[in-house]
């Protein structure tokens, strides 16, 4: 899909942040919207300020980790727009914790919502695509946590990993009918990622009694310091457009990605010198 206008694009996560952004910049390049989160009221005013901007954008409540909703998000969708073409599973939340000591409720609400959202969105929309015959654009938000493992991060690098490695899989599946697959590999962007994690099901402190937690204070200053989301949703739309599999944000980390590479080969290089299994 090397245009952009004209089509259709179905997010999910819409109603903050990335989603929001790549919606309005879908949007600017001449595709119709459609915005779904589970935030019903952030969904309504997100639809609103498309529309006054001139957009053609429709919008469905949905939480991703819920197979029927996101089945019945698709037939919105068509309903809305007859088709669609470019698929953004973006939706996605954060937390940390050591080793040890993240509650597994906790670690199967993210998976349920990073990677499952991302799987639902994958075989609801795949066979429309499909059975549509005209090509179109998977995006799969992961994160620079899916190429590098940050300590404290577990289960979202754990999940963003996932992400990676799926859409690596999809793009060269999907490759032969046209589809492109790209994974959306952020650093930081300045969106509400980082207030996310307070809805984890085991409970924990609120939002507002973290506010006053140094640790909760750097994380939210280095997220609210990172890159306009507007500014990474443009670039975005040009990797769709270019067809890249990869849309990287901060060209500063690329040493980071060296470093692993590099460790990789060297465990590598262990078993080729070692020559047991050649
Ligand atoms: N902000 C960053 O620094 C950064 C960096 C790398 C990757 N990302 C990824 O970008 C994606 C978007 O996050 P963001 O930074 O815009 O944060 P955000 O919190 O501003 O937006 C996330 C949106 O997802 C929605 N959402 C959460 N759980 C949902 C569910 N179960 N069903 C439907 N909607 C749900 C929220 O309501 C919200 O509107 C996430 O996948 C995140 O992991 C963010």
């Amino acid at each position: 899909m090397t245009e952009i206008s004209g089509r259709v694009a179905f997010i999910t996560g819409a109603a903050s942040g990335l989603g929001l952004a790549m919606a309005k910049a879908f949007a600017r390049r001449g595709a119709k919207v459609m915005l779904s989160d589970r935030d019903a009221d952030g969904l309504a005013k997100a639809e609103a300020d498309l529309r006054a901007s001139g957009a053609e954008v429709g919008s469905v409540v949905c939480d991703v980790t819920d197979l029927e909703a996101v089945k019945a998000a698709a037939k919105a969708t068509l309903e809305r727009f007859g088709k669609v073409h470019l698929v953004v599973n973006n939706a996605g939340v954060a937390i940390g914790g050591q080793p040890g000591a993240i509650p597994i409720e906790d670690w199967r609400w993210i998976v349920d919502i990073n990677l499952m959202g991302v799987v639902h969105g994958v075989e609801v929309f795949t066979p429309i695509l499909q059975a549509q015959g005209e090509g179109g654009h998977i995006v799969n938000t992961a994160s620079m946590a899916g190429h590098a493992a940050l300590p404290g991060a577990a289960p979202y690098n754990a999940t963003k990993f996932a992400v990676v490695g799926y859409s690596e899989t999809l793009r060269n599946e999907l490759a032969g009918e046209g589809i492109g697959v790209s994974a959306l590999c952020p650093g930081w962007v300045n969106t509400n990622i980082h207030k996310t994690g307070f809805e984890r099901p085991s409970g924990g402190p609120t939002l507002e009694q973290a506010q006053s937690d140094p640790t909760y204070q750097q994380m939210a200053a280095v997220i609210e310091g990172g890159l306009d989301a507007d500014a990474v949703a443009e670039w975005t739309a040009d990797c769709v457009e270019a067809n890249r599999l990869y849309v990287f944000t901060h060209a500063d980390f690329k040493a980071g990605i060296e470093q692993r590479f590099d460790e990789v080969l060297k465990d590598y290089q262990a078993i080729v010198d070692d020559g047991r299994f050649s």
